[in-house]
Parts: structure tokens; C-alpha cells; sequence
């Protein structure tokens, strides 16, 4: 029994999803003739309350073409120093959009209204760039799983109307967000700009994320997701696993919530565990103490085939997911103990 704790993208589609995917109705989404793509974009938008989805064939190519949308070469974006369109898109931010980013030192990759407003440049001082857009991530990933007060989004969202700035949501994790807080997430769509969702990560399908935002945005992302080469074409097969993952795969991410902070509560006893970040959903974030190596750790668990990664600074992360069955947890949690 292999057990991959690495991260919750791994997970492969069922046979019932498989079966779903196979019967798709498709047509070239290029020409806008897929209907389960222009299913998918519609019942998406409409879970949130926004005018409009667009299909991407990942979270990066939705991310980028937001900030794309939002900004002009030059501008800069204000985003938490964790934040996954800042470390983890490839330096996307410059290359797409010839943009800098003002990094706030957060709270587990959450930043709030108040750190926002001292980030903001002075629109008058033409030798600073011109901040046009903050970026927020929910749940965040390199933040361990954290997730936002709504309340605390809305105070952001009133500093960015008073200074003219764009608000975008990374929401690839979004859904761990609404079930861990049992939020609406329509309250969401009131909040942002744009919001973009994955379907790949807790939610099981084997790829594709959905843009969100109002007719004319989405329409100008049209163009961009085409400039960026994803403009896809029968790929309403694809869009149909994440119709499937929306119908069926939503609230069992409590499972992954409850399994993470059973495998906390274990490394909670033990000496060799320095700090465990507070577990809010399917993302668990330790230190070590000191004297004690991530890589042998990590060496240790592959022999007794549980794979988990290295943040770097002897800090290691676990992530539960769809694939990650009671009988591994059970496992787990035993080998743990051991430890
Ligand atoms: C917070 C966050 N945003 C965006 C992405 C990008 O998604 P993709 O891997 O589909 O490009 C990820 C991927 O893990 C993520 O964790």
C-alpha cells in the first residue's frame, strides 16, 4: 500500500468519474460549441454568484490571466509573501504581465485590510510603480490550509474601492474553505474582481480550473487565455470531470479536514515535532525540533511507503486527500505513533 501524502493533486479519477467523462456531449470550446464546457463555466458562476466562468486547463493559466486582466506592464500587485502566484507560477507575474509585487508579511499567508492600505503606493508618485491589484489566496497552500474570515475579505475589498485597485481571489482551494467554515459562496462573489477555482486538487478531477468574473472581464480573458495557448478544443471531456467532482466530491473534503487533524493531534506528542501550524483543513504544516533532519524523516516514512514533502527550513507538509482512504489513515496514524 502506497500511501502519497505529497499533495492532494494527486489523486486519480475514479472509475464513476471516468465513465462521466466518457459520455460527454463535445464540441470545439475554441469556437465556444463545447456544451459541457459551457455547462461547466455556467453552473461554476452560478454556485458563486458571478456573471461568468471560463475553462483553464490549470490554476496557474486562470491566476495569470487575472492579474493579466487587472493590470498593465509596469503596475505592481499586492499579495501575502506565501502567496502561489508569487513563488509558485514561474515568475508568471513579470513574464505575462511585466508586473512587480509588493509582498505583505502575513498571517499563515493571510494579509488583512490594514496591511493592504500600508502596502498601497502613492498614486501621485509616479517614481514608485502604480498599485493596481491585491491578490489573496483561499485556503493558502504554502500558509498550511489557513482560511479567511470573510468579514476580514470584506475589509480588504472596501480598502481596494477607495483606491481604485482590482481584487483577485486564488481560490483553487476554495471549496476545503467553504466546508471547513460552512460558508456561502456567494458571499465570495460579492467580495472579488475575479475568482479562480480548481478542480484538481481537493475535488479529484484530473485537471482544470474555472475563471470567474463579470461578462466583459471574462470576455477580455477569452482573448488572453488564447494568447496564453489555452484555448482548447473537444475538451468538454475534461469539463465533465469537473462537473462530476462538483456533484460529488464538495462535502466529503471534511473527511480530508478530520484526517489531518487526527495526524496533527499524533505528531502533537511527539518530542521530535518543534511546532504544528493550526490545522483548518486538508493541509498540515510542521517544524522539527532541532538536531532532527526533514530529509531523514522523510527517508524514514518512504520506508514504510508514506510519502510526505519538505517546505525547506526543516518545515514538512502533509496533505489529505480524495485517494487518502480510512484504511491509510488507520495506518498512518499507527506508524506515527511508533515514531
Ligand atoms: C493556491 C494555489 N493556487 C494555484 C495553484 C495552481 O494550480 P495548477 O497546478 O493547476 O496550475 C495551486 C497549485 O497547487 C495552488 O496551490
Amino acid at each position: 500500500m502506497e500511501i502519497n501524502l505529497i499533495s492532494d493533486t494527486i489523486t486519480k479519477p475514479t472509475y464513476e468519474m471516468l465513465q462521466y467523462m466518457f459520455n460527454a456531449q463535445v464540441g470545439d470550446d475554441v469556437y465556444k460549441q463545447d456544451p459541457t464546457v459551457i455547462e461547466l463555466e455556467t453552473r461554476v458562476a452560478e454556485f458563486f454568484g458571478m456573471e461568468a466562468g471560463l475553462f483553464f486547463p490549470s490554476g496557474t493559466m486562470a491566476n495569470q490571466t487575472a492579474i493579466k486582466l487587472h493590470t498593465q506592464p509596469g503596475e505592481q500587485l499586492i499579495a501575502d509573501k506565501y502567496a502561489h502566484v508569487y513563488h509558485y507560477e514561474g515568475g508568471g507575474v513579470s513574464f505575462n504581465s511585466g508586473v512587480s509585487c509588493c509582498l505583505i508579511d502575513g498571517d499563515r499567508g493571510m494579509i488583512n485590510a490594514a496591511q493592504v492600505a500600508a502596502a498601497i503606493n502613492d498614486p501621485e508618485f509616479y517614481h514608485s510603480p502604480l498599485t493596481s491589484l491585491v491578490c489573496v489566496e483561499n485556503t493558502t497552500n504554502k500558509g498550511g490550509g489557513a482560511c479567511y474570515e470573510l468579514d476580514d475579505l470584506r475589509e480588504i475589498k472596501k480598502v481596494c474601492d477607495a483606491n481604485n485597485l482590482k481584487f483577485h481571489l486564488d481560490g483553487a482551494r476554495i471549496w476545503n474553505a467553504l466546508v471547513a467554515k460552512r460558508q456561502n459562496p456567494k458571499e465570495f462573489g460579492a467580495i472579488f474582481d475575479t475568482i479562480s477555482v480548481c478542480l484538481s486538487k481537493g475535488l479529484g478531477a484530473p485537471i482544470g480550473s474555472v475563471l470567474l468574473g463579470s461578462k466583459a472581464d471574462i470576455h477580455r480573458a477569452l482573448r488572453i487565455r488564447k494568447i496564453f495557448g489555452g484555448g482548447m478544443r473537444q475538451v468538454g471531456y475534461l469539463a465533465a470531470a469537473g462537473l462530476y467532482a462538483l456533484a460529488h466530491n464538495i462535502e466529503r473534503l471534511a473527511e480530508d479536514h478530520r484526517r489531518a487533524k487526527e495526524i496533527a493531534a499524533v505528531l502533537a506528542t511527539k518530542p521530535w515535532v518543534a511546532a504544528i501550524e493550526p490545522v483548518e483543513t486538508n493541509i498540515l504544516i510542521f517544524s522539527l525540533a532541532e538536531g532532527y533532519k526533514d530529509h531523514l524523516l522523510i527517508e524514514k516514512l518512504k520506508q514504510k511507503n508514506i510519502s510526505i514533502s519538505s517546505m525547506g527550513h526543516n518545515k514538512l507538509r502533509i496533505v489529505t486527500h480524495l485517494d487518502y482512504r480510512e484504511v491509510m489513515h488507520t495506518y498512518v496514524l499507527e506508524t506515527l505513533s511508533k515514531f
